[in-house]
């Protein structure tokens, strides 16, 4: 199949084209370069499945695809704050236009969403019947509205159009390929970690989230993609099993065999206590469940950074 990856040269989208040419399909790469980097898929560039392009997905595009995994998105708070009606506009018209793009040439298409439709939620595990607590005028709204907003679009078509549409709300995911600097809890500690820097944790430390593998997301994106045509999601798909912060902290010194010390600073605005996916609904409709325990998947993502450091 052709198959079209937006946001293909970022962190989860440059692990999916690879998995996706690997499965023999014909894989387009669109990508603005703004969180994304040619590093990423420079391994791929040689291989005849694969193409690159350079396009923001705030500007319709026409090309003929059978499938379409709508990624582009800057998904750490550093980046999507920086410039936030972009942020906005990247969620709400990339997917008006791959929505345009998916019923003109009749594909059927995934949405990356995110545990943030969520926002710092009152039940635990979240449900995908949660309908979530956002604010929806602070600095992270630009994300998680834009997000929710895109989810609504998605089932608008599917209503309307009757496209072929599949939401995943996608949690914590962590790997070889996140950027170093980009505020996310796993690179931060590992880089503060490996660069002998205090290990910064925000609040008391016991505040949990859990980490899903790079390899098991893809695996389940990929499976969500396959489903039957009655499967739309939204589907959580994440790791839920939980740890505090404090635990995530140690366990990176431990891995990565630093004497870094650990500090406290401030909890940022709106940053939830608690965040685990309930993947009951994976689990019975996508046979899906991940498989890499938090301990290798972070000796794997340690392996990556150790050398790029
Ligand atoms: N990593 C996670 O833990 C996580 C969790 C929930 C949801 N998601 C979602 O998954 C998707 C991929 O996330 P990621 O972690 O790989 O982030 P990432 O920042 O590495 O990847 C996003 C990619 O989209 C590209 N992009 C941004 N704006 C664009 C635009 N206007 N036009 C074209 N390309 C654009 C970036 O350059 C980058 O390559 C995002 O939509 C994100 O919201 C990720």
């Amino acid at each position: 199949m052709k198959i079209l990856v937006t946001g293909g040269a970022g962190f989860i989208g440059s692990h999916l084209c690879e998995k996706l040419i690997k499965g023999g399909h014909d894989v387009l790469c669109v990508d603005n370069y703004f969180t994304g980097t040619k590093e990423n898929i420079v391994h791929l560039m040689r291989n005849p499945l694969f193409e690159a392009m350079r396009h923001d997905v705030t500007f319709p595009l026409y090309v003929e695809v059978d499938r379409i995994f709508n990624l582009a998105c800057p998904a750490s708070p550093i980046h999507y704050q920086f410039d936030p009606v972009q942020t906005t506009k990247t969620s709400v018209h990339g997917a008006i236009n791959m929505l345009g793009l998916a019923k003109r040439v009749k594909a059927r298409i995934l949405q990356a969403s995110t545990s943030e439709v969520y926002g710092d939620p009152e039940v635990h595990p979240q449900t995908e019947a949660y309908w979530g607590r956002v604010n929806p005028i602070g600095p992270r709204a630009c994300y998680d509205e834009g997000k929710r907003c895109a989810e609504t679009l998605f089932f608008d078509y599917y209503r309307q159009h009757r496209l072929e549409i599949k939401v995943a709300r996608i949690f914590n995911t962590y790997g070889p390929r996140m950027l170093p600097d980009d505020g996310r809890v796993v690179s931060n500690f590992i880089v503060q970690a490996l660069r002998g820097q205090d290990v910064t944790i925000y609040g008391d430390g016991t505040q949990t989230r859990s980490f899903c593998y790079i390899d098991d997301l893809v695996d389940g994106l990929l499976k969500l993609m396959d489903s039957p045509l009655e499967m739309t999601g939204p589907v959580n798909l994440g790791n839920p099993v939980e740890f505090t912060m404090r635990e995530l902290a140690e366990l990176t010194l431990r891995l990565t065999g630093s004497r870094s010390k650990l500090v406290f600073q401030p909890l940022p605005q709106d940053d939830p206590r608690q965040r685990q996916p309930d993947i009951t609904l994976a689990r019975s409709s996508l046979g899906w469940a991940p498989t890499v325990p938090l301990e290798e998947g972070l000796k794997r993502t340690i392996a990556y950074f150790r050398p790029t450091l």
